[in-house]
């Protein structure tokens, strides 16, 4: 893993509005991430994991702080660089996966070239992006079901498929957002596996969102998400991958790996 820092954020403020209402949720979240790492954020179900997230993922903007990508600054970036930056250095992954159900699998993973492309670039390339596409299924293990619509495939393949789609721009840094959710534990142990080879072998840095303890100890690092800040840093860059398991993971609350038919969708 290098040591440069990638992606930084500072004094992270977030209050949602609506009528008269205000719920601040972000309080001052300072954090980074470096390039190649896979760092997992936990905290409790509405501690501002999803907004730290889009936030994050130039989703939507802070309402005070700065958030640094590569050394320049994002959070104040025009709509459109915005847009160019998520298409083509980020990937994002939900829990729900997001997939378009009237689109087979391998459709689905073309999409965000398409958006990329104007119509006339796509007539051009896009039998070039098809066979990206087949590629990146095939790499996810669903080469045998790449024309099946969503609704036909399972959960696990759904997400499989999503991770492809994440892929297809070759991102440097993915968003994961509770990826494992909705999936039983064998096929959420699968699903990390793939992502933690992403990160190994093809060097995607990756911020998960994860209510799962033993998922997120396989990751290099964990930060904690409490009272709309980063609670101090649980772990700094241990052995990677739960091999050697550092003692401060075992004052972590075990109440929050709660089930998952208790979860609610991750707010897109
Ligand atoms: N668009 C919105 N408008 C108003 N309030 C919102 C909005 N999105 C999120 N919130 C509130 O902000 C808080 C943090 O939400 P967020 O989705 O970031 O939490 P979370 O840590 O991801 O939770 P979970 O683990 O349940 O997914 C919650 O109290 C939520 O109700
Ligand atoms: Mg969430």
């Amino acid at each position: 893993m290098a040591g440069n820092t990638f992606m930084y954020a500072q004094n992270l403020h977030k209050i949602y509005r609506k009528n008269a209402i205000s719920t601040p949720v972000l309080k001052g979240v300072d954090m980074e991430v470096a390039e190649g790492e896979f760092l997992s954020v936990v905290g409790a179900s509405g501690s501002g994991k999803s907004t730290l997230m889009h936030l994050l993922g130039s989703l939507d903007k802070p309402d005070v702080g700065e958030i640094y990508y590569r050394e320049k600054r994002i959070d104040n970036l025009s709509a459109d660089k915005r847009d160019h930056l998520r298409n083509h250095d980020f990937g994002f992954i939900f829990q729900f996966y997001h997939l378009l159900p009237e689109l087979t699998a391998l459709e689905n993973v073309m999409i965000p070239l398409m958006i990329r492309s104007s119509v006339f670039s796509w007539l051009g390339n896009g039998s070039v992006a098809r066979k990206r596409a087949i590629t990146l299924m095939e790499k996810v293990g669903l080469g045998h079901r790449m024309h099946h619509l969503p609704k036909e495939l399972s959960g696990g393949e759904m997400q499989r498929t999503a991770i492809a789609r994440a892929l297809i721009g070759n991102p440097a840094l993915l968003f994961a957002d509770e990826p494992t959710g909705n999936l039983d534990e064998d096929t959420g142990r699968e699903i990390v596996q793939l992502l933690r080879e992403l990160n190994e072998i093809d060097n995607v840095t990756i911020i998960m969102v994860t209510h799962n303890l033993e998922i997120a100890r396989g990751t290099h690092r964990i930060i904690k998400l409490v009272a709309g800040h980063v609670e101090v840093p649980l772990q700094q860059h241990p052995e990677a991958f739960g091999v050697v398991r550092p003692e401060s993971f075992d004052n972590l609350p075990e109440d929050e790996n709660h089930p998952d038919e208790t979860r609610r969708p991750a707010g897109i």
